[in-house]
């Protein structure tokens, strides 16, 4: 547990939370899950990056290019510490997890699926884990299966032993949903996907930042995750990738850098990482993604995961007693810091916009989860996430400030 002391040291580090959004309103920042805050600590390293040693990197034989590259290199390094992937070369940096699971789905699916191949999903996906897929199946002919969710809101582990039955070549799942914040037992169903033959995927997008994370230990075969959920900068994400899978597939972007030798009859492919890292990186964004790994190792991920457990609980208990608000997602021992609800029939919009008048900034919307909440049958729900930043008086405001949206439109 972070005591209030901490809690508040972590704060001042972290200087877009001392800024007021309207005229004397602070910043309450809920919103977390869709982007998370940056501490001083990740915004130095860029600026210095930019105004010490900017050079491109595995290029230049300069000071610059040399440190540049040792940075961008270490990063990698850290990450891979981070996930507890046994080799750098497993760790490849992409843009952000849709750009990852994209790789996947054009390079290593396009080699190893055909016609009629059978895909499984979850029906708690985000786009990102569902889209890709939709284009391959339109392509080849390819087979989806959604595991269903039940009425715990957790994924029916039955069904998927069932499809199991037929085979699967690929199951993909997310290790915590976006909108409902259910923590799906990555192990297990990697296991079981195993025990048939299947390749497994883990959209990690909504777990690296919260819990502490062994790709080993789970024994993913691809595990993707995005930089800026876990407080280094946009435009930087990770592929991970078992080496003997990611050796044999075929490149995903051609240009500089993942070549080994060009003519102007063909290529040969760099070794890995480079293999898949095409033109000139975010060298900059990777060596933030790499402080940022530093600042989490410094209150290590127990440390994270308690505190959003504290405040997860806290706010289901305080939401679930707010008569006409409906939570979407399990009890709080299968979640993360994520609570999704509906709020009698008054539209997200209209609550995440009078929230935003008090200063609480919250998600409204489908999340990029639009089939999960057809499921539901709603269009949108609205959606508070927490980070290491925030604090039960911050859920306190939430709340109350709930019940002031209810006599504006309830
Ligand atoms: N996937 C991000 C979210 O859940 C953007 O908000």
């Amino acid at each position: 547990m972070i005591s209030e002391f901490n809690s508040n040291k972590i704060r001042n580090e972290f200087p877009i939370l001392q800024r007021d959004v309207h005229p004397n309103t602070p910043l309450i920042y809920l919103d977390s899950a869709a982007t998370s805050q940056k501490p001083t600590q990740v915004i130095d390293v860029i600026a210095e990056f930019y105004s010490t040693y900017n050079a491109n990197i595995h290029r230049g034989i300069h000071k610059l290019a040399e440190e540049a590259t040792f940075e961008y290199e270490n990063s990698r390094k850290k990450i891979a510490d981070f996930i507890g992937a046994s080799k750098t070369n497993e760790v490849i940096f992409t843009r952000n997890t849709t750009e990852s699971i994209n790789l996947i789905a054009y390079s290593w699916a396009r080699k190893n699926l055909k016609e009629n191949d059978l895909i499984l999903l979850t029906e708690m996906e985000h786009h990102a884990n569902i889209v890709p897929w939709q284009i391959l199946a339109s392509e080849k002919n390819i087979q989806i299966q959604y595991i269903p969710v039940n009425e715990d809101f957790l994924l029916d582990i039955d069904v998927y032993k069932q499809y199991l039955n037929q085979k699967p070549k690929l199951v993909s799942f997310t290790h915590m949903s976006n909108v409902l914040g259910t923590i799906n037992p990555a192990k297990e169903i990697i296991k079981l996907a195993h025990q048939v033959g299947a390749i497994t995927i883990v959209d990690g997008a909504q777990a690296v930042p919260h819990f502490s994370v062994n790709v080993k230990d789970l024994d993913a075969d691809f595990y993707a995750f995005s930089g800026h959920k876990m407080l280094g900068p946009t435009g930087i994400g990770v592929l991970y990738g078992k080496e003997e899978l990611l050796e044999e597939m075929p490149p995903f972007l051609g240009g500089g850098d993942m070549i080994k030798k060009v003519t102007f009859d063909g290529f040969s492919c760099n070794a890995l990482p480079h293999k898949f890292e095409a033109g000139t990186p975010a060298v900059a964004e990777a060596v933030g993604l790499g402080a940022a790994v530093d600042y989490l190792n410094q209150l290590t991920m127990d440390t994270v995961f308690a505190h959003e457990k504290e405040l997860t609980e806290y706010g289901y208990t305080l939401l679930s007693s707010i008569p006409h608000l409906s939570l979407f997602g399990p009890k709080p021992e299968h979640k993360g810091g994520v609570l999704s609800f509906t709020y009698a029939d008054i539209h997200p919009h209209d609550i995440a916009e009078t929230l935003d008048q008090i200063g609480i900034a919250v998600r409204a919307g489908h999340h990029c989860a639009m089939p999960l909440h057809l499921k539901y049958n709603i269009p949108a729900t609205t959606r508070a996430s927490f980070y290491i930043y925030n604090t039960k008086e911050e859920i306190d405001q939430l709340a109350a400030s709930l019940e002031k949206v209810y006599k504006i439109y309830g």
